[in-house]
């Protein structure tokens, strides 16, 4: 049996006059005169593409092989001979070819033609097979190697959070109630839904962040972090928002503000430069055909140090600049996303990390000022995709906390186990999340974070 390889290792060995195996799918057919066709294969390995060619000395060409179109799967065993053609350096000289697989063209969604990102969203199942989307799904699974990468050199330990919880980490109200209750036939008391009668004993939803379980675990080991799915039934249609998205938080024990912005700091470049490092072929995709400034972007991210600026002086740049925004910019209110985009894009043009906002909008766990009116928070924002991080020091003392979450009306009893990690051995402690698509969209310059992951789940909107 001939060796089989894939075609990324295969370009890159090069062993010529070898006989060997590959598997994958046919790009295109294209068949000369004299009885030979050349057979464009990808497998998915990487964008590059093997050429094959195949001539009527193989039993089945005039049967099978002339009938190959896109899509088709196939084994090809032949002989690696050097390339006379322009830009590649080898190809297959097929001795058999065994399809596996065929794809009726009349049918098949994908043709040889380019595709618009909406047309392939409408099949997310088959657009794994373009170059776009195919590089889009390596970039990804690179990029979680570097998050575990980044966090393992510095000794973090993942922990795995529950995707089943009963708190609401944001305190926003946008979670999906997970329930085995017949919802034709609901159990109610006094008119409301009875929550004892279902799975859980009480009302459970899936995680909007494990950051609450991330804190008790930090408290124990120290510095930890999660990698999970999170979900948020926010009813935002745009390209930046989807209700199903990966998060990465960690949480360290004894590191305040300033230490969790370091680290946030340090994280997003140890990302960009994993993937300048490890990803060329598919990044230089991106450089060329998504977004024509990315290389620039990326290098110019990589080497300046993010700006730092307080929310109050980011209110103060907006109110003294003449852009026409519209939302109005006063102390107090939330930064819109136009807001965000006009500080990293035209004043800063670049990174930009914007702490201590107001606490009137941040959730109940950030950790008071001195001043009493904003938190220990922080938001990293990105060129093109505004806020990619968000995270805060946490409030570790308890009696703070207790007004805090009284005054938002939270159940001090659903969170109890929370107030203990302050009731016995507290310490100041900090943490983040950066928004696993988001990033995948900064590095490949995608517009829409349905693109970036394999199955999106937004508003009305779900398959698989
Ligand atoms: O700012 P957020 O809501 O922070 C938290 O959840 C904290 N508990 C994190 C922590 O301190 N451990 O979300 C963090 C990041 C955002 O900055 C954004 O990048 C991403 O998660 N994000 C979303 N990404 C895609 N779709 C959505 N609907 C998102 N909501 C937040
Ligand atoms: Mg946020």
């Amino acid at each position: 049996m001939p060796p089989s390889y894939r075609i990324n290792n295969l370009l890159a060995e090069k062993p010529l006059d070898t006989e060997i195996t590959v598997t994958g799918w046919v790009r295109t057919r294209r068949d000369a005169k004299g009885n030979f066709s050349f057979l464009e294969i990808n497998d998915g390995s990487c964008l590059a593409n093997l050429q094959v060619i195949a001539d009527d000395s193989i039993p089945n060409y005039d049967t099978e092989v002339l009938r190959l179109t896109t899509g088709c799967a196939a084994s090809i065993t032949g002989m690696v001979i050097a390339s006379p053609a322009k830009g590649q350096e080898i190809e297959l000289k097929a001795t058999t070819i065994t399809v596996t697989g065929w794809a009726d063209p009349k049918s098949y969604p994908l043709q040889k033609k380019r595709h618009s990102f909406e047309y392939l969203r409408t099949v997310p199942h088959l657009r794994p097979r373009t170059n776009s989307l195919g590089a889009v799904a390596r970039l990804r699974g690179a990029l979680s190697f570097a998050c575990h990468e980044f966090f393992n050199q510095r000794g973090f330990v993942q922990i795995h959070t529950p995707v089943i919880t009963t708190s609401d980490c944001e305190g926003a109200g946008e979670m999906f109630t997970t329930t085995n209750l017949d919802l034709d036939n609901l159990p109610t008391t006094a008119g409301k839904v009875d929550y004892q009668q279902d799975f859980f004993g009480r009302r459970a939803a899936l995680t909007v962040s494990g950051q609450l379980e991330a804190e008790a675990y930090a408290l124990a080991l120290g510095n930890v972090y999660t990698f999970g799915p999170t979900f948020r039934a926010e009813n935002s249609n745009t390209s930046r928002h989807l209700a199903e998205f990966w998060m990465i938080e960690p949480e360290m024990a004894f590191c305040d503000l300033n230490g969790n912005i370091d680290l946030a700091e340090a994280f997003i470049k140890h990302l960009l430069q994993y993937v300048v490092d490890n990803c060329q072929e598919d990044f230089d995709l991106f450089c060329r055909f998504i977004e024509k400034n990315l290389a620039t972007k990326i290098h110019n991210a990589l080497t300046t140090p993010f700006a730092r600026i307080t929310y109050t002086e980011a209110v103060e740049q907006l109110r003294k600049s003449k852009h026409k925004f519209t939302f109005p910019v006063q102390w107090g209110t939330d930064l819109q996303s136009e807001h965000e985009r006009y500080l990293c894009e035209d004043v800063v043009g670049g990174p930009l990390v914007v702490s201590d906002y107001p606490k009137e909008i941040k959730p109940f766990y950030m950790r008071a000022n001195d001043d009493n009116k904003t938190v220990a928070a922080m938001d990293i924002l990105l060129p093109g995709i505004g806020e990619i991080i968000g995270g805060s020091q946490r409030e570790e003392r308890l009696d703070l906390l207790v007004a805090r979450m009284t005054e938002q009306g939270l159940d001090l009893d659903e969170y109890s186990w929370y107030l203990d990690l302050r009731r016995y051995g507290s310490a100041p402690h900090s943490g983040f999340g950066l928004g696993f698509e988001r990033i995948i969209q900064f590095v490949s310059g995608m517009g829409n974070i349905r693109d970036v992951i394999p199955f999106p789940r937004t508003p009305g909107s779900a398959t698989s």
